[in-house]
């Protein structure tokens, strides 16, 4: 049975821009009632011109984070927000640079869930929590070629763990909240991030962005497909269960666990 979006309140994390921002045009197209938190005013001041509200604020601020959940009470709470990853060899990353994403993603994906946790969502409440197909990676050739992405692989992977957390804290509370991974598992759109990361490897191999990703990944995966496969996992009674959950342009939506 389909799950009519209709009306719910929704807050997306990180949706000014990019998979954020696709995912908060799906999501209005079906009738929900969205809020935007990120951090740039001027971007949101777009966002709001689409229907949907906004406040700027960093997702890694817990009060920010408790006030806002506790206040609108989401029926799906969607922690998309993530930084750039430093990308460089192991041996040329400092601390500072290998864990700036740990202070961003996983930091803001722990005030989230606790969030969540916290008001408590209602039950049959969805948080949903972007990770990456780079944490998806577990043969060595492949994760070597993930070696430029330093801190990146490991955070994501962190905030796949943090929702089984997440789900084992709520189904010992009886809570009803389940907890839900994003794995995109190739690079979507043309995103900031994308450009960034995809970037340092196409440098490094002497090709085009756009060569890069045909080779890696067999073509592209628009942001418009992504928010629409996000809404399709939030509206299909099929996935209301599971944890973690793969998106590819031309295989859709797969469980992975
Ligand atoms: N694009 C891909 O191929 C891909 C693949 C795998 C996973 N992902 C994940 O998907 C998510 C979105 O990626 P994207 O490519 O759309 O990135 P993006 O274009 O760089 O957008 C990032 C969004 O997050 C917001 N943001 C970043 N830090 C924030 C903070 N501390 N507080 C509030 N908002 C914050 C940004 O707005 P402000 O800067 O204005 O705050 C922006 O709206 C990320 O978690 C990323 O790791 C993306």
């Amino acid at each position: 049975m389909a799950r009519d979006l209709q009306d719910e309140p929704i807050v997306v994390t990180g949706g000014s821009r990019g998979l954020g921002l696709a995912m908060v045009e799906a999501l209005l197209a079906r009738g929900a009632r969205i809020t935007v938190i990120a951090r740039n005013a001027a971007q949101l001041a777009d966002v709001e011109k689409l229907g949907a509200a906004t406040i700027a604020g960093d997702a890694t601020d817990p009060a920010l984070m408790d006030r806002v959940v506790a206040e609108i009470k989401p029926s799906v709470l969607i922690l998309n927000a993530g930084a750039t990853p430093f990308m460089a060899p192991i041996d040329e990353q400092s601390w500072e640079t290998f864990s700036g994403i740990w202070n961003s993603d996983v930091k803001a994906g722990l005030y989230g869930i606790q969030a969540a946790l916290k008001a408590p969502l209602p039950p049959g409440s969805r948080v949903l929590i972007a990770s990456s197909g780079a944490a998806f990676v577990n043969q060595p050739q492949i994760v070597r070629g993930l070696r430029l992405s330093g801190g990146y692989t490991g955070a994501k992977r962190t905030l796949w763990l943090m929702a089984h957390f997440a789900n084992g804290c709520s189904s010992e509370r009886g809570l009803g909240i389940r907890f839900q991974v994003l794995v995109p598992l190739q690079m979507v759109g043309n995103t900031k991030l994308l450009q960034h990361v995809a970037g340092a490897y196409a440098q490094r191999e002497g090709v085009s962005v756009e060569a890069h990703l045909q080779a890696r990944y067999g073509g592209p995966f628009s942001e418009h497909e992504y928010g629409q496969q996000v809404t399709t996992l939030l509206s299909d009674e099929r996935y209301a269960a599971g944890t973690a959950f793969g998106f590819k342009s031309n295989t859709g939506i797969t469980l992975l666990d």
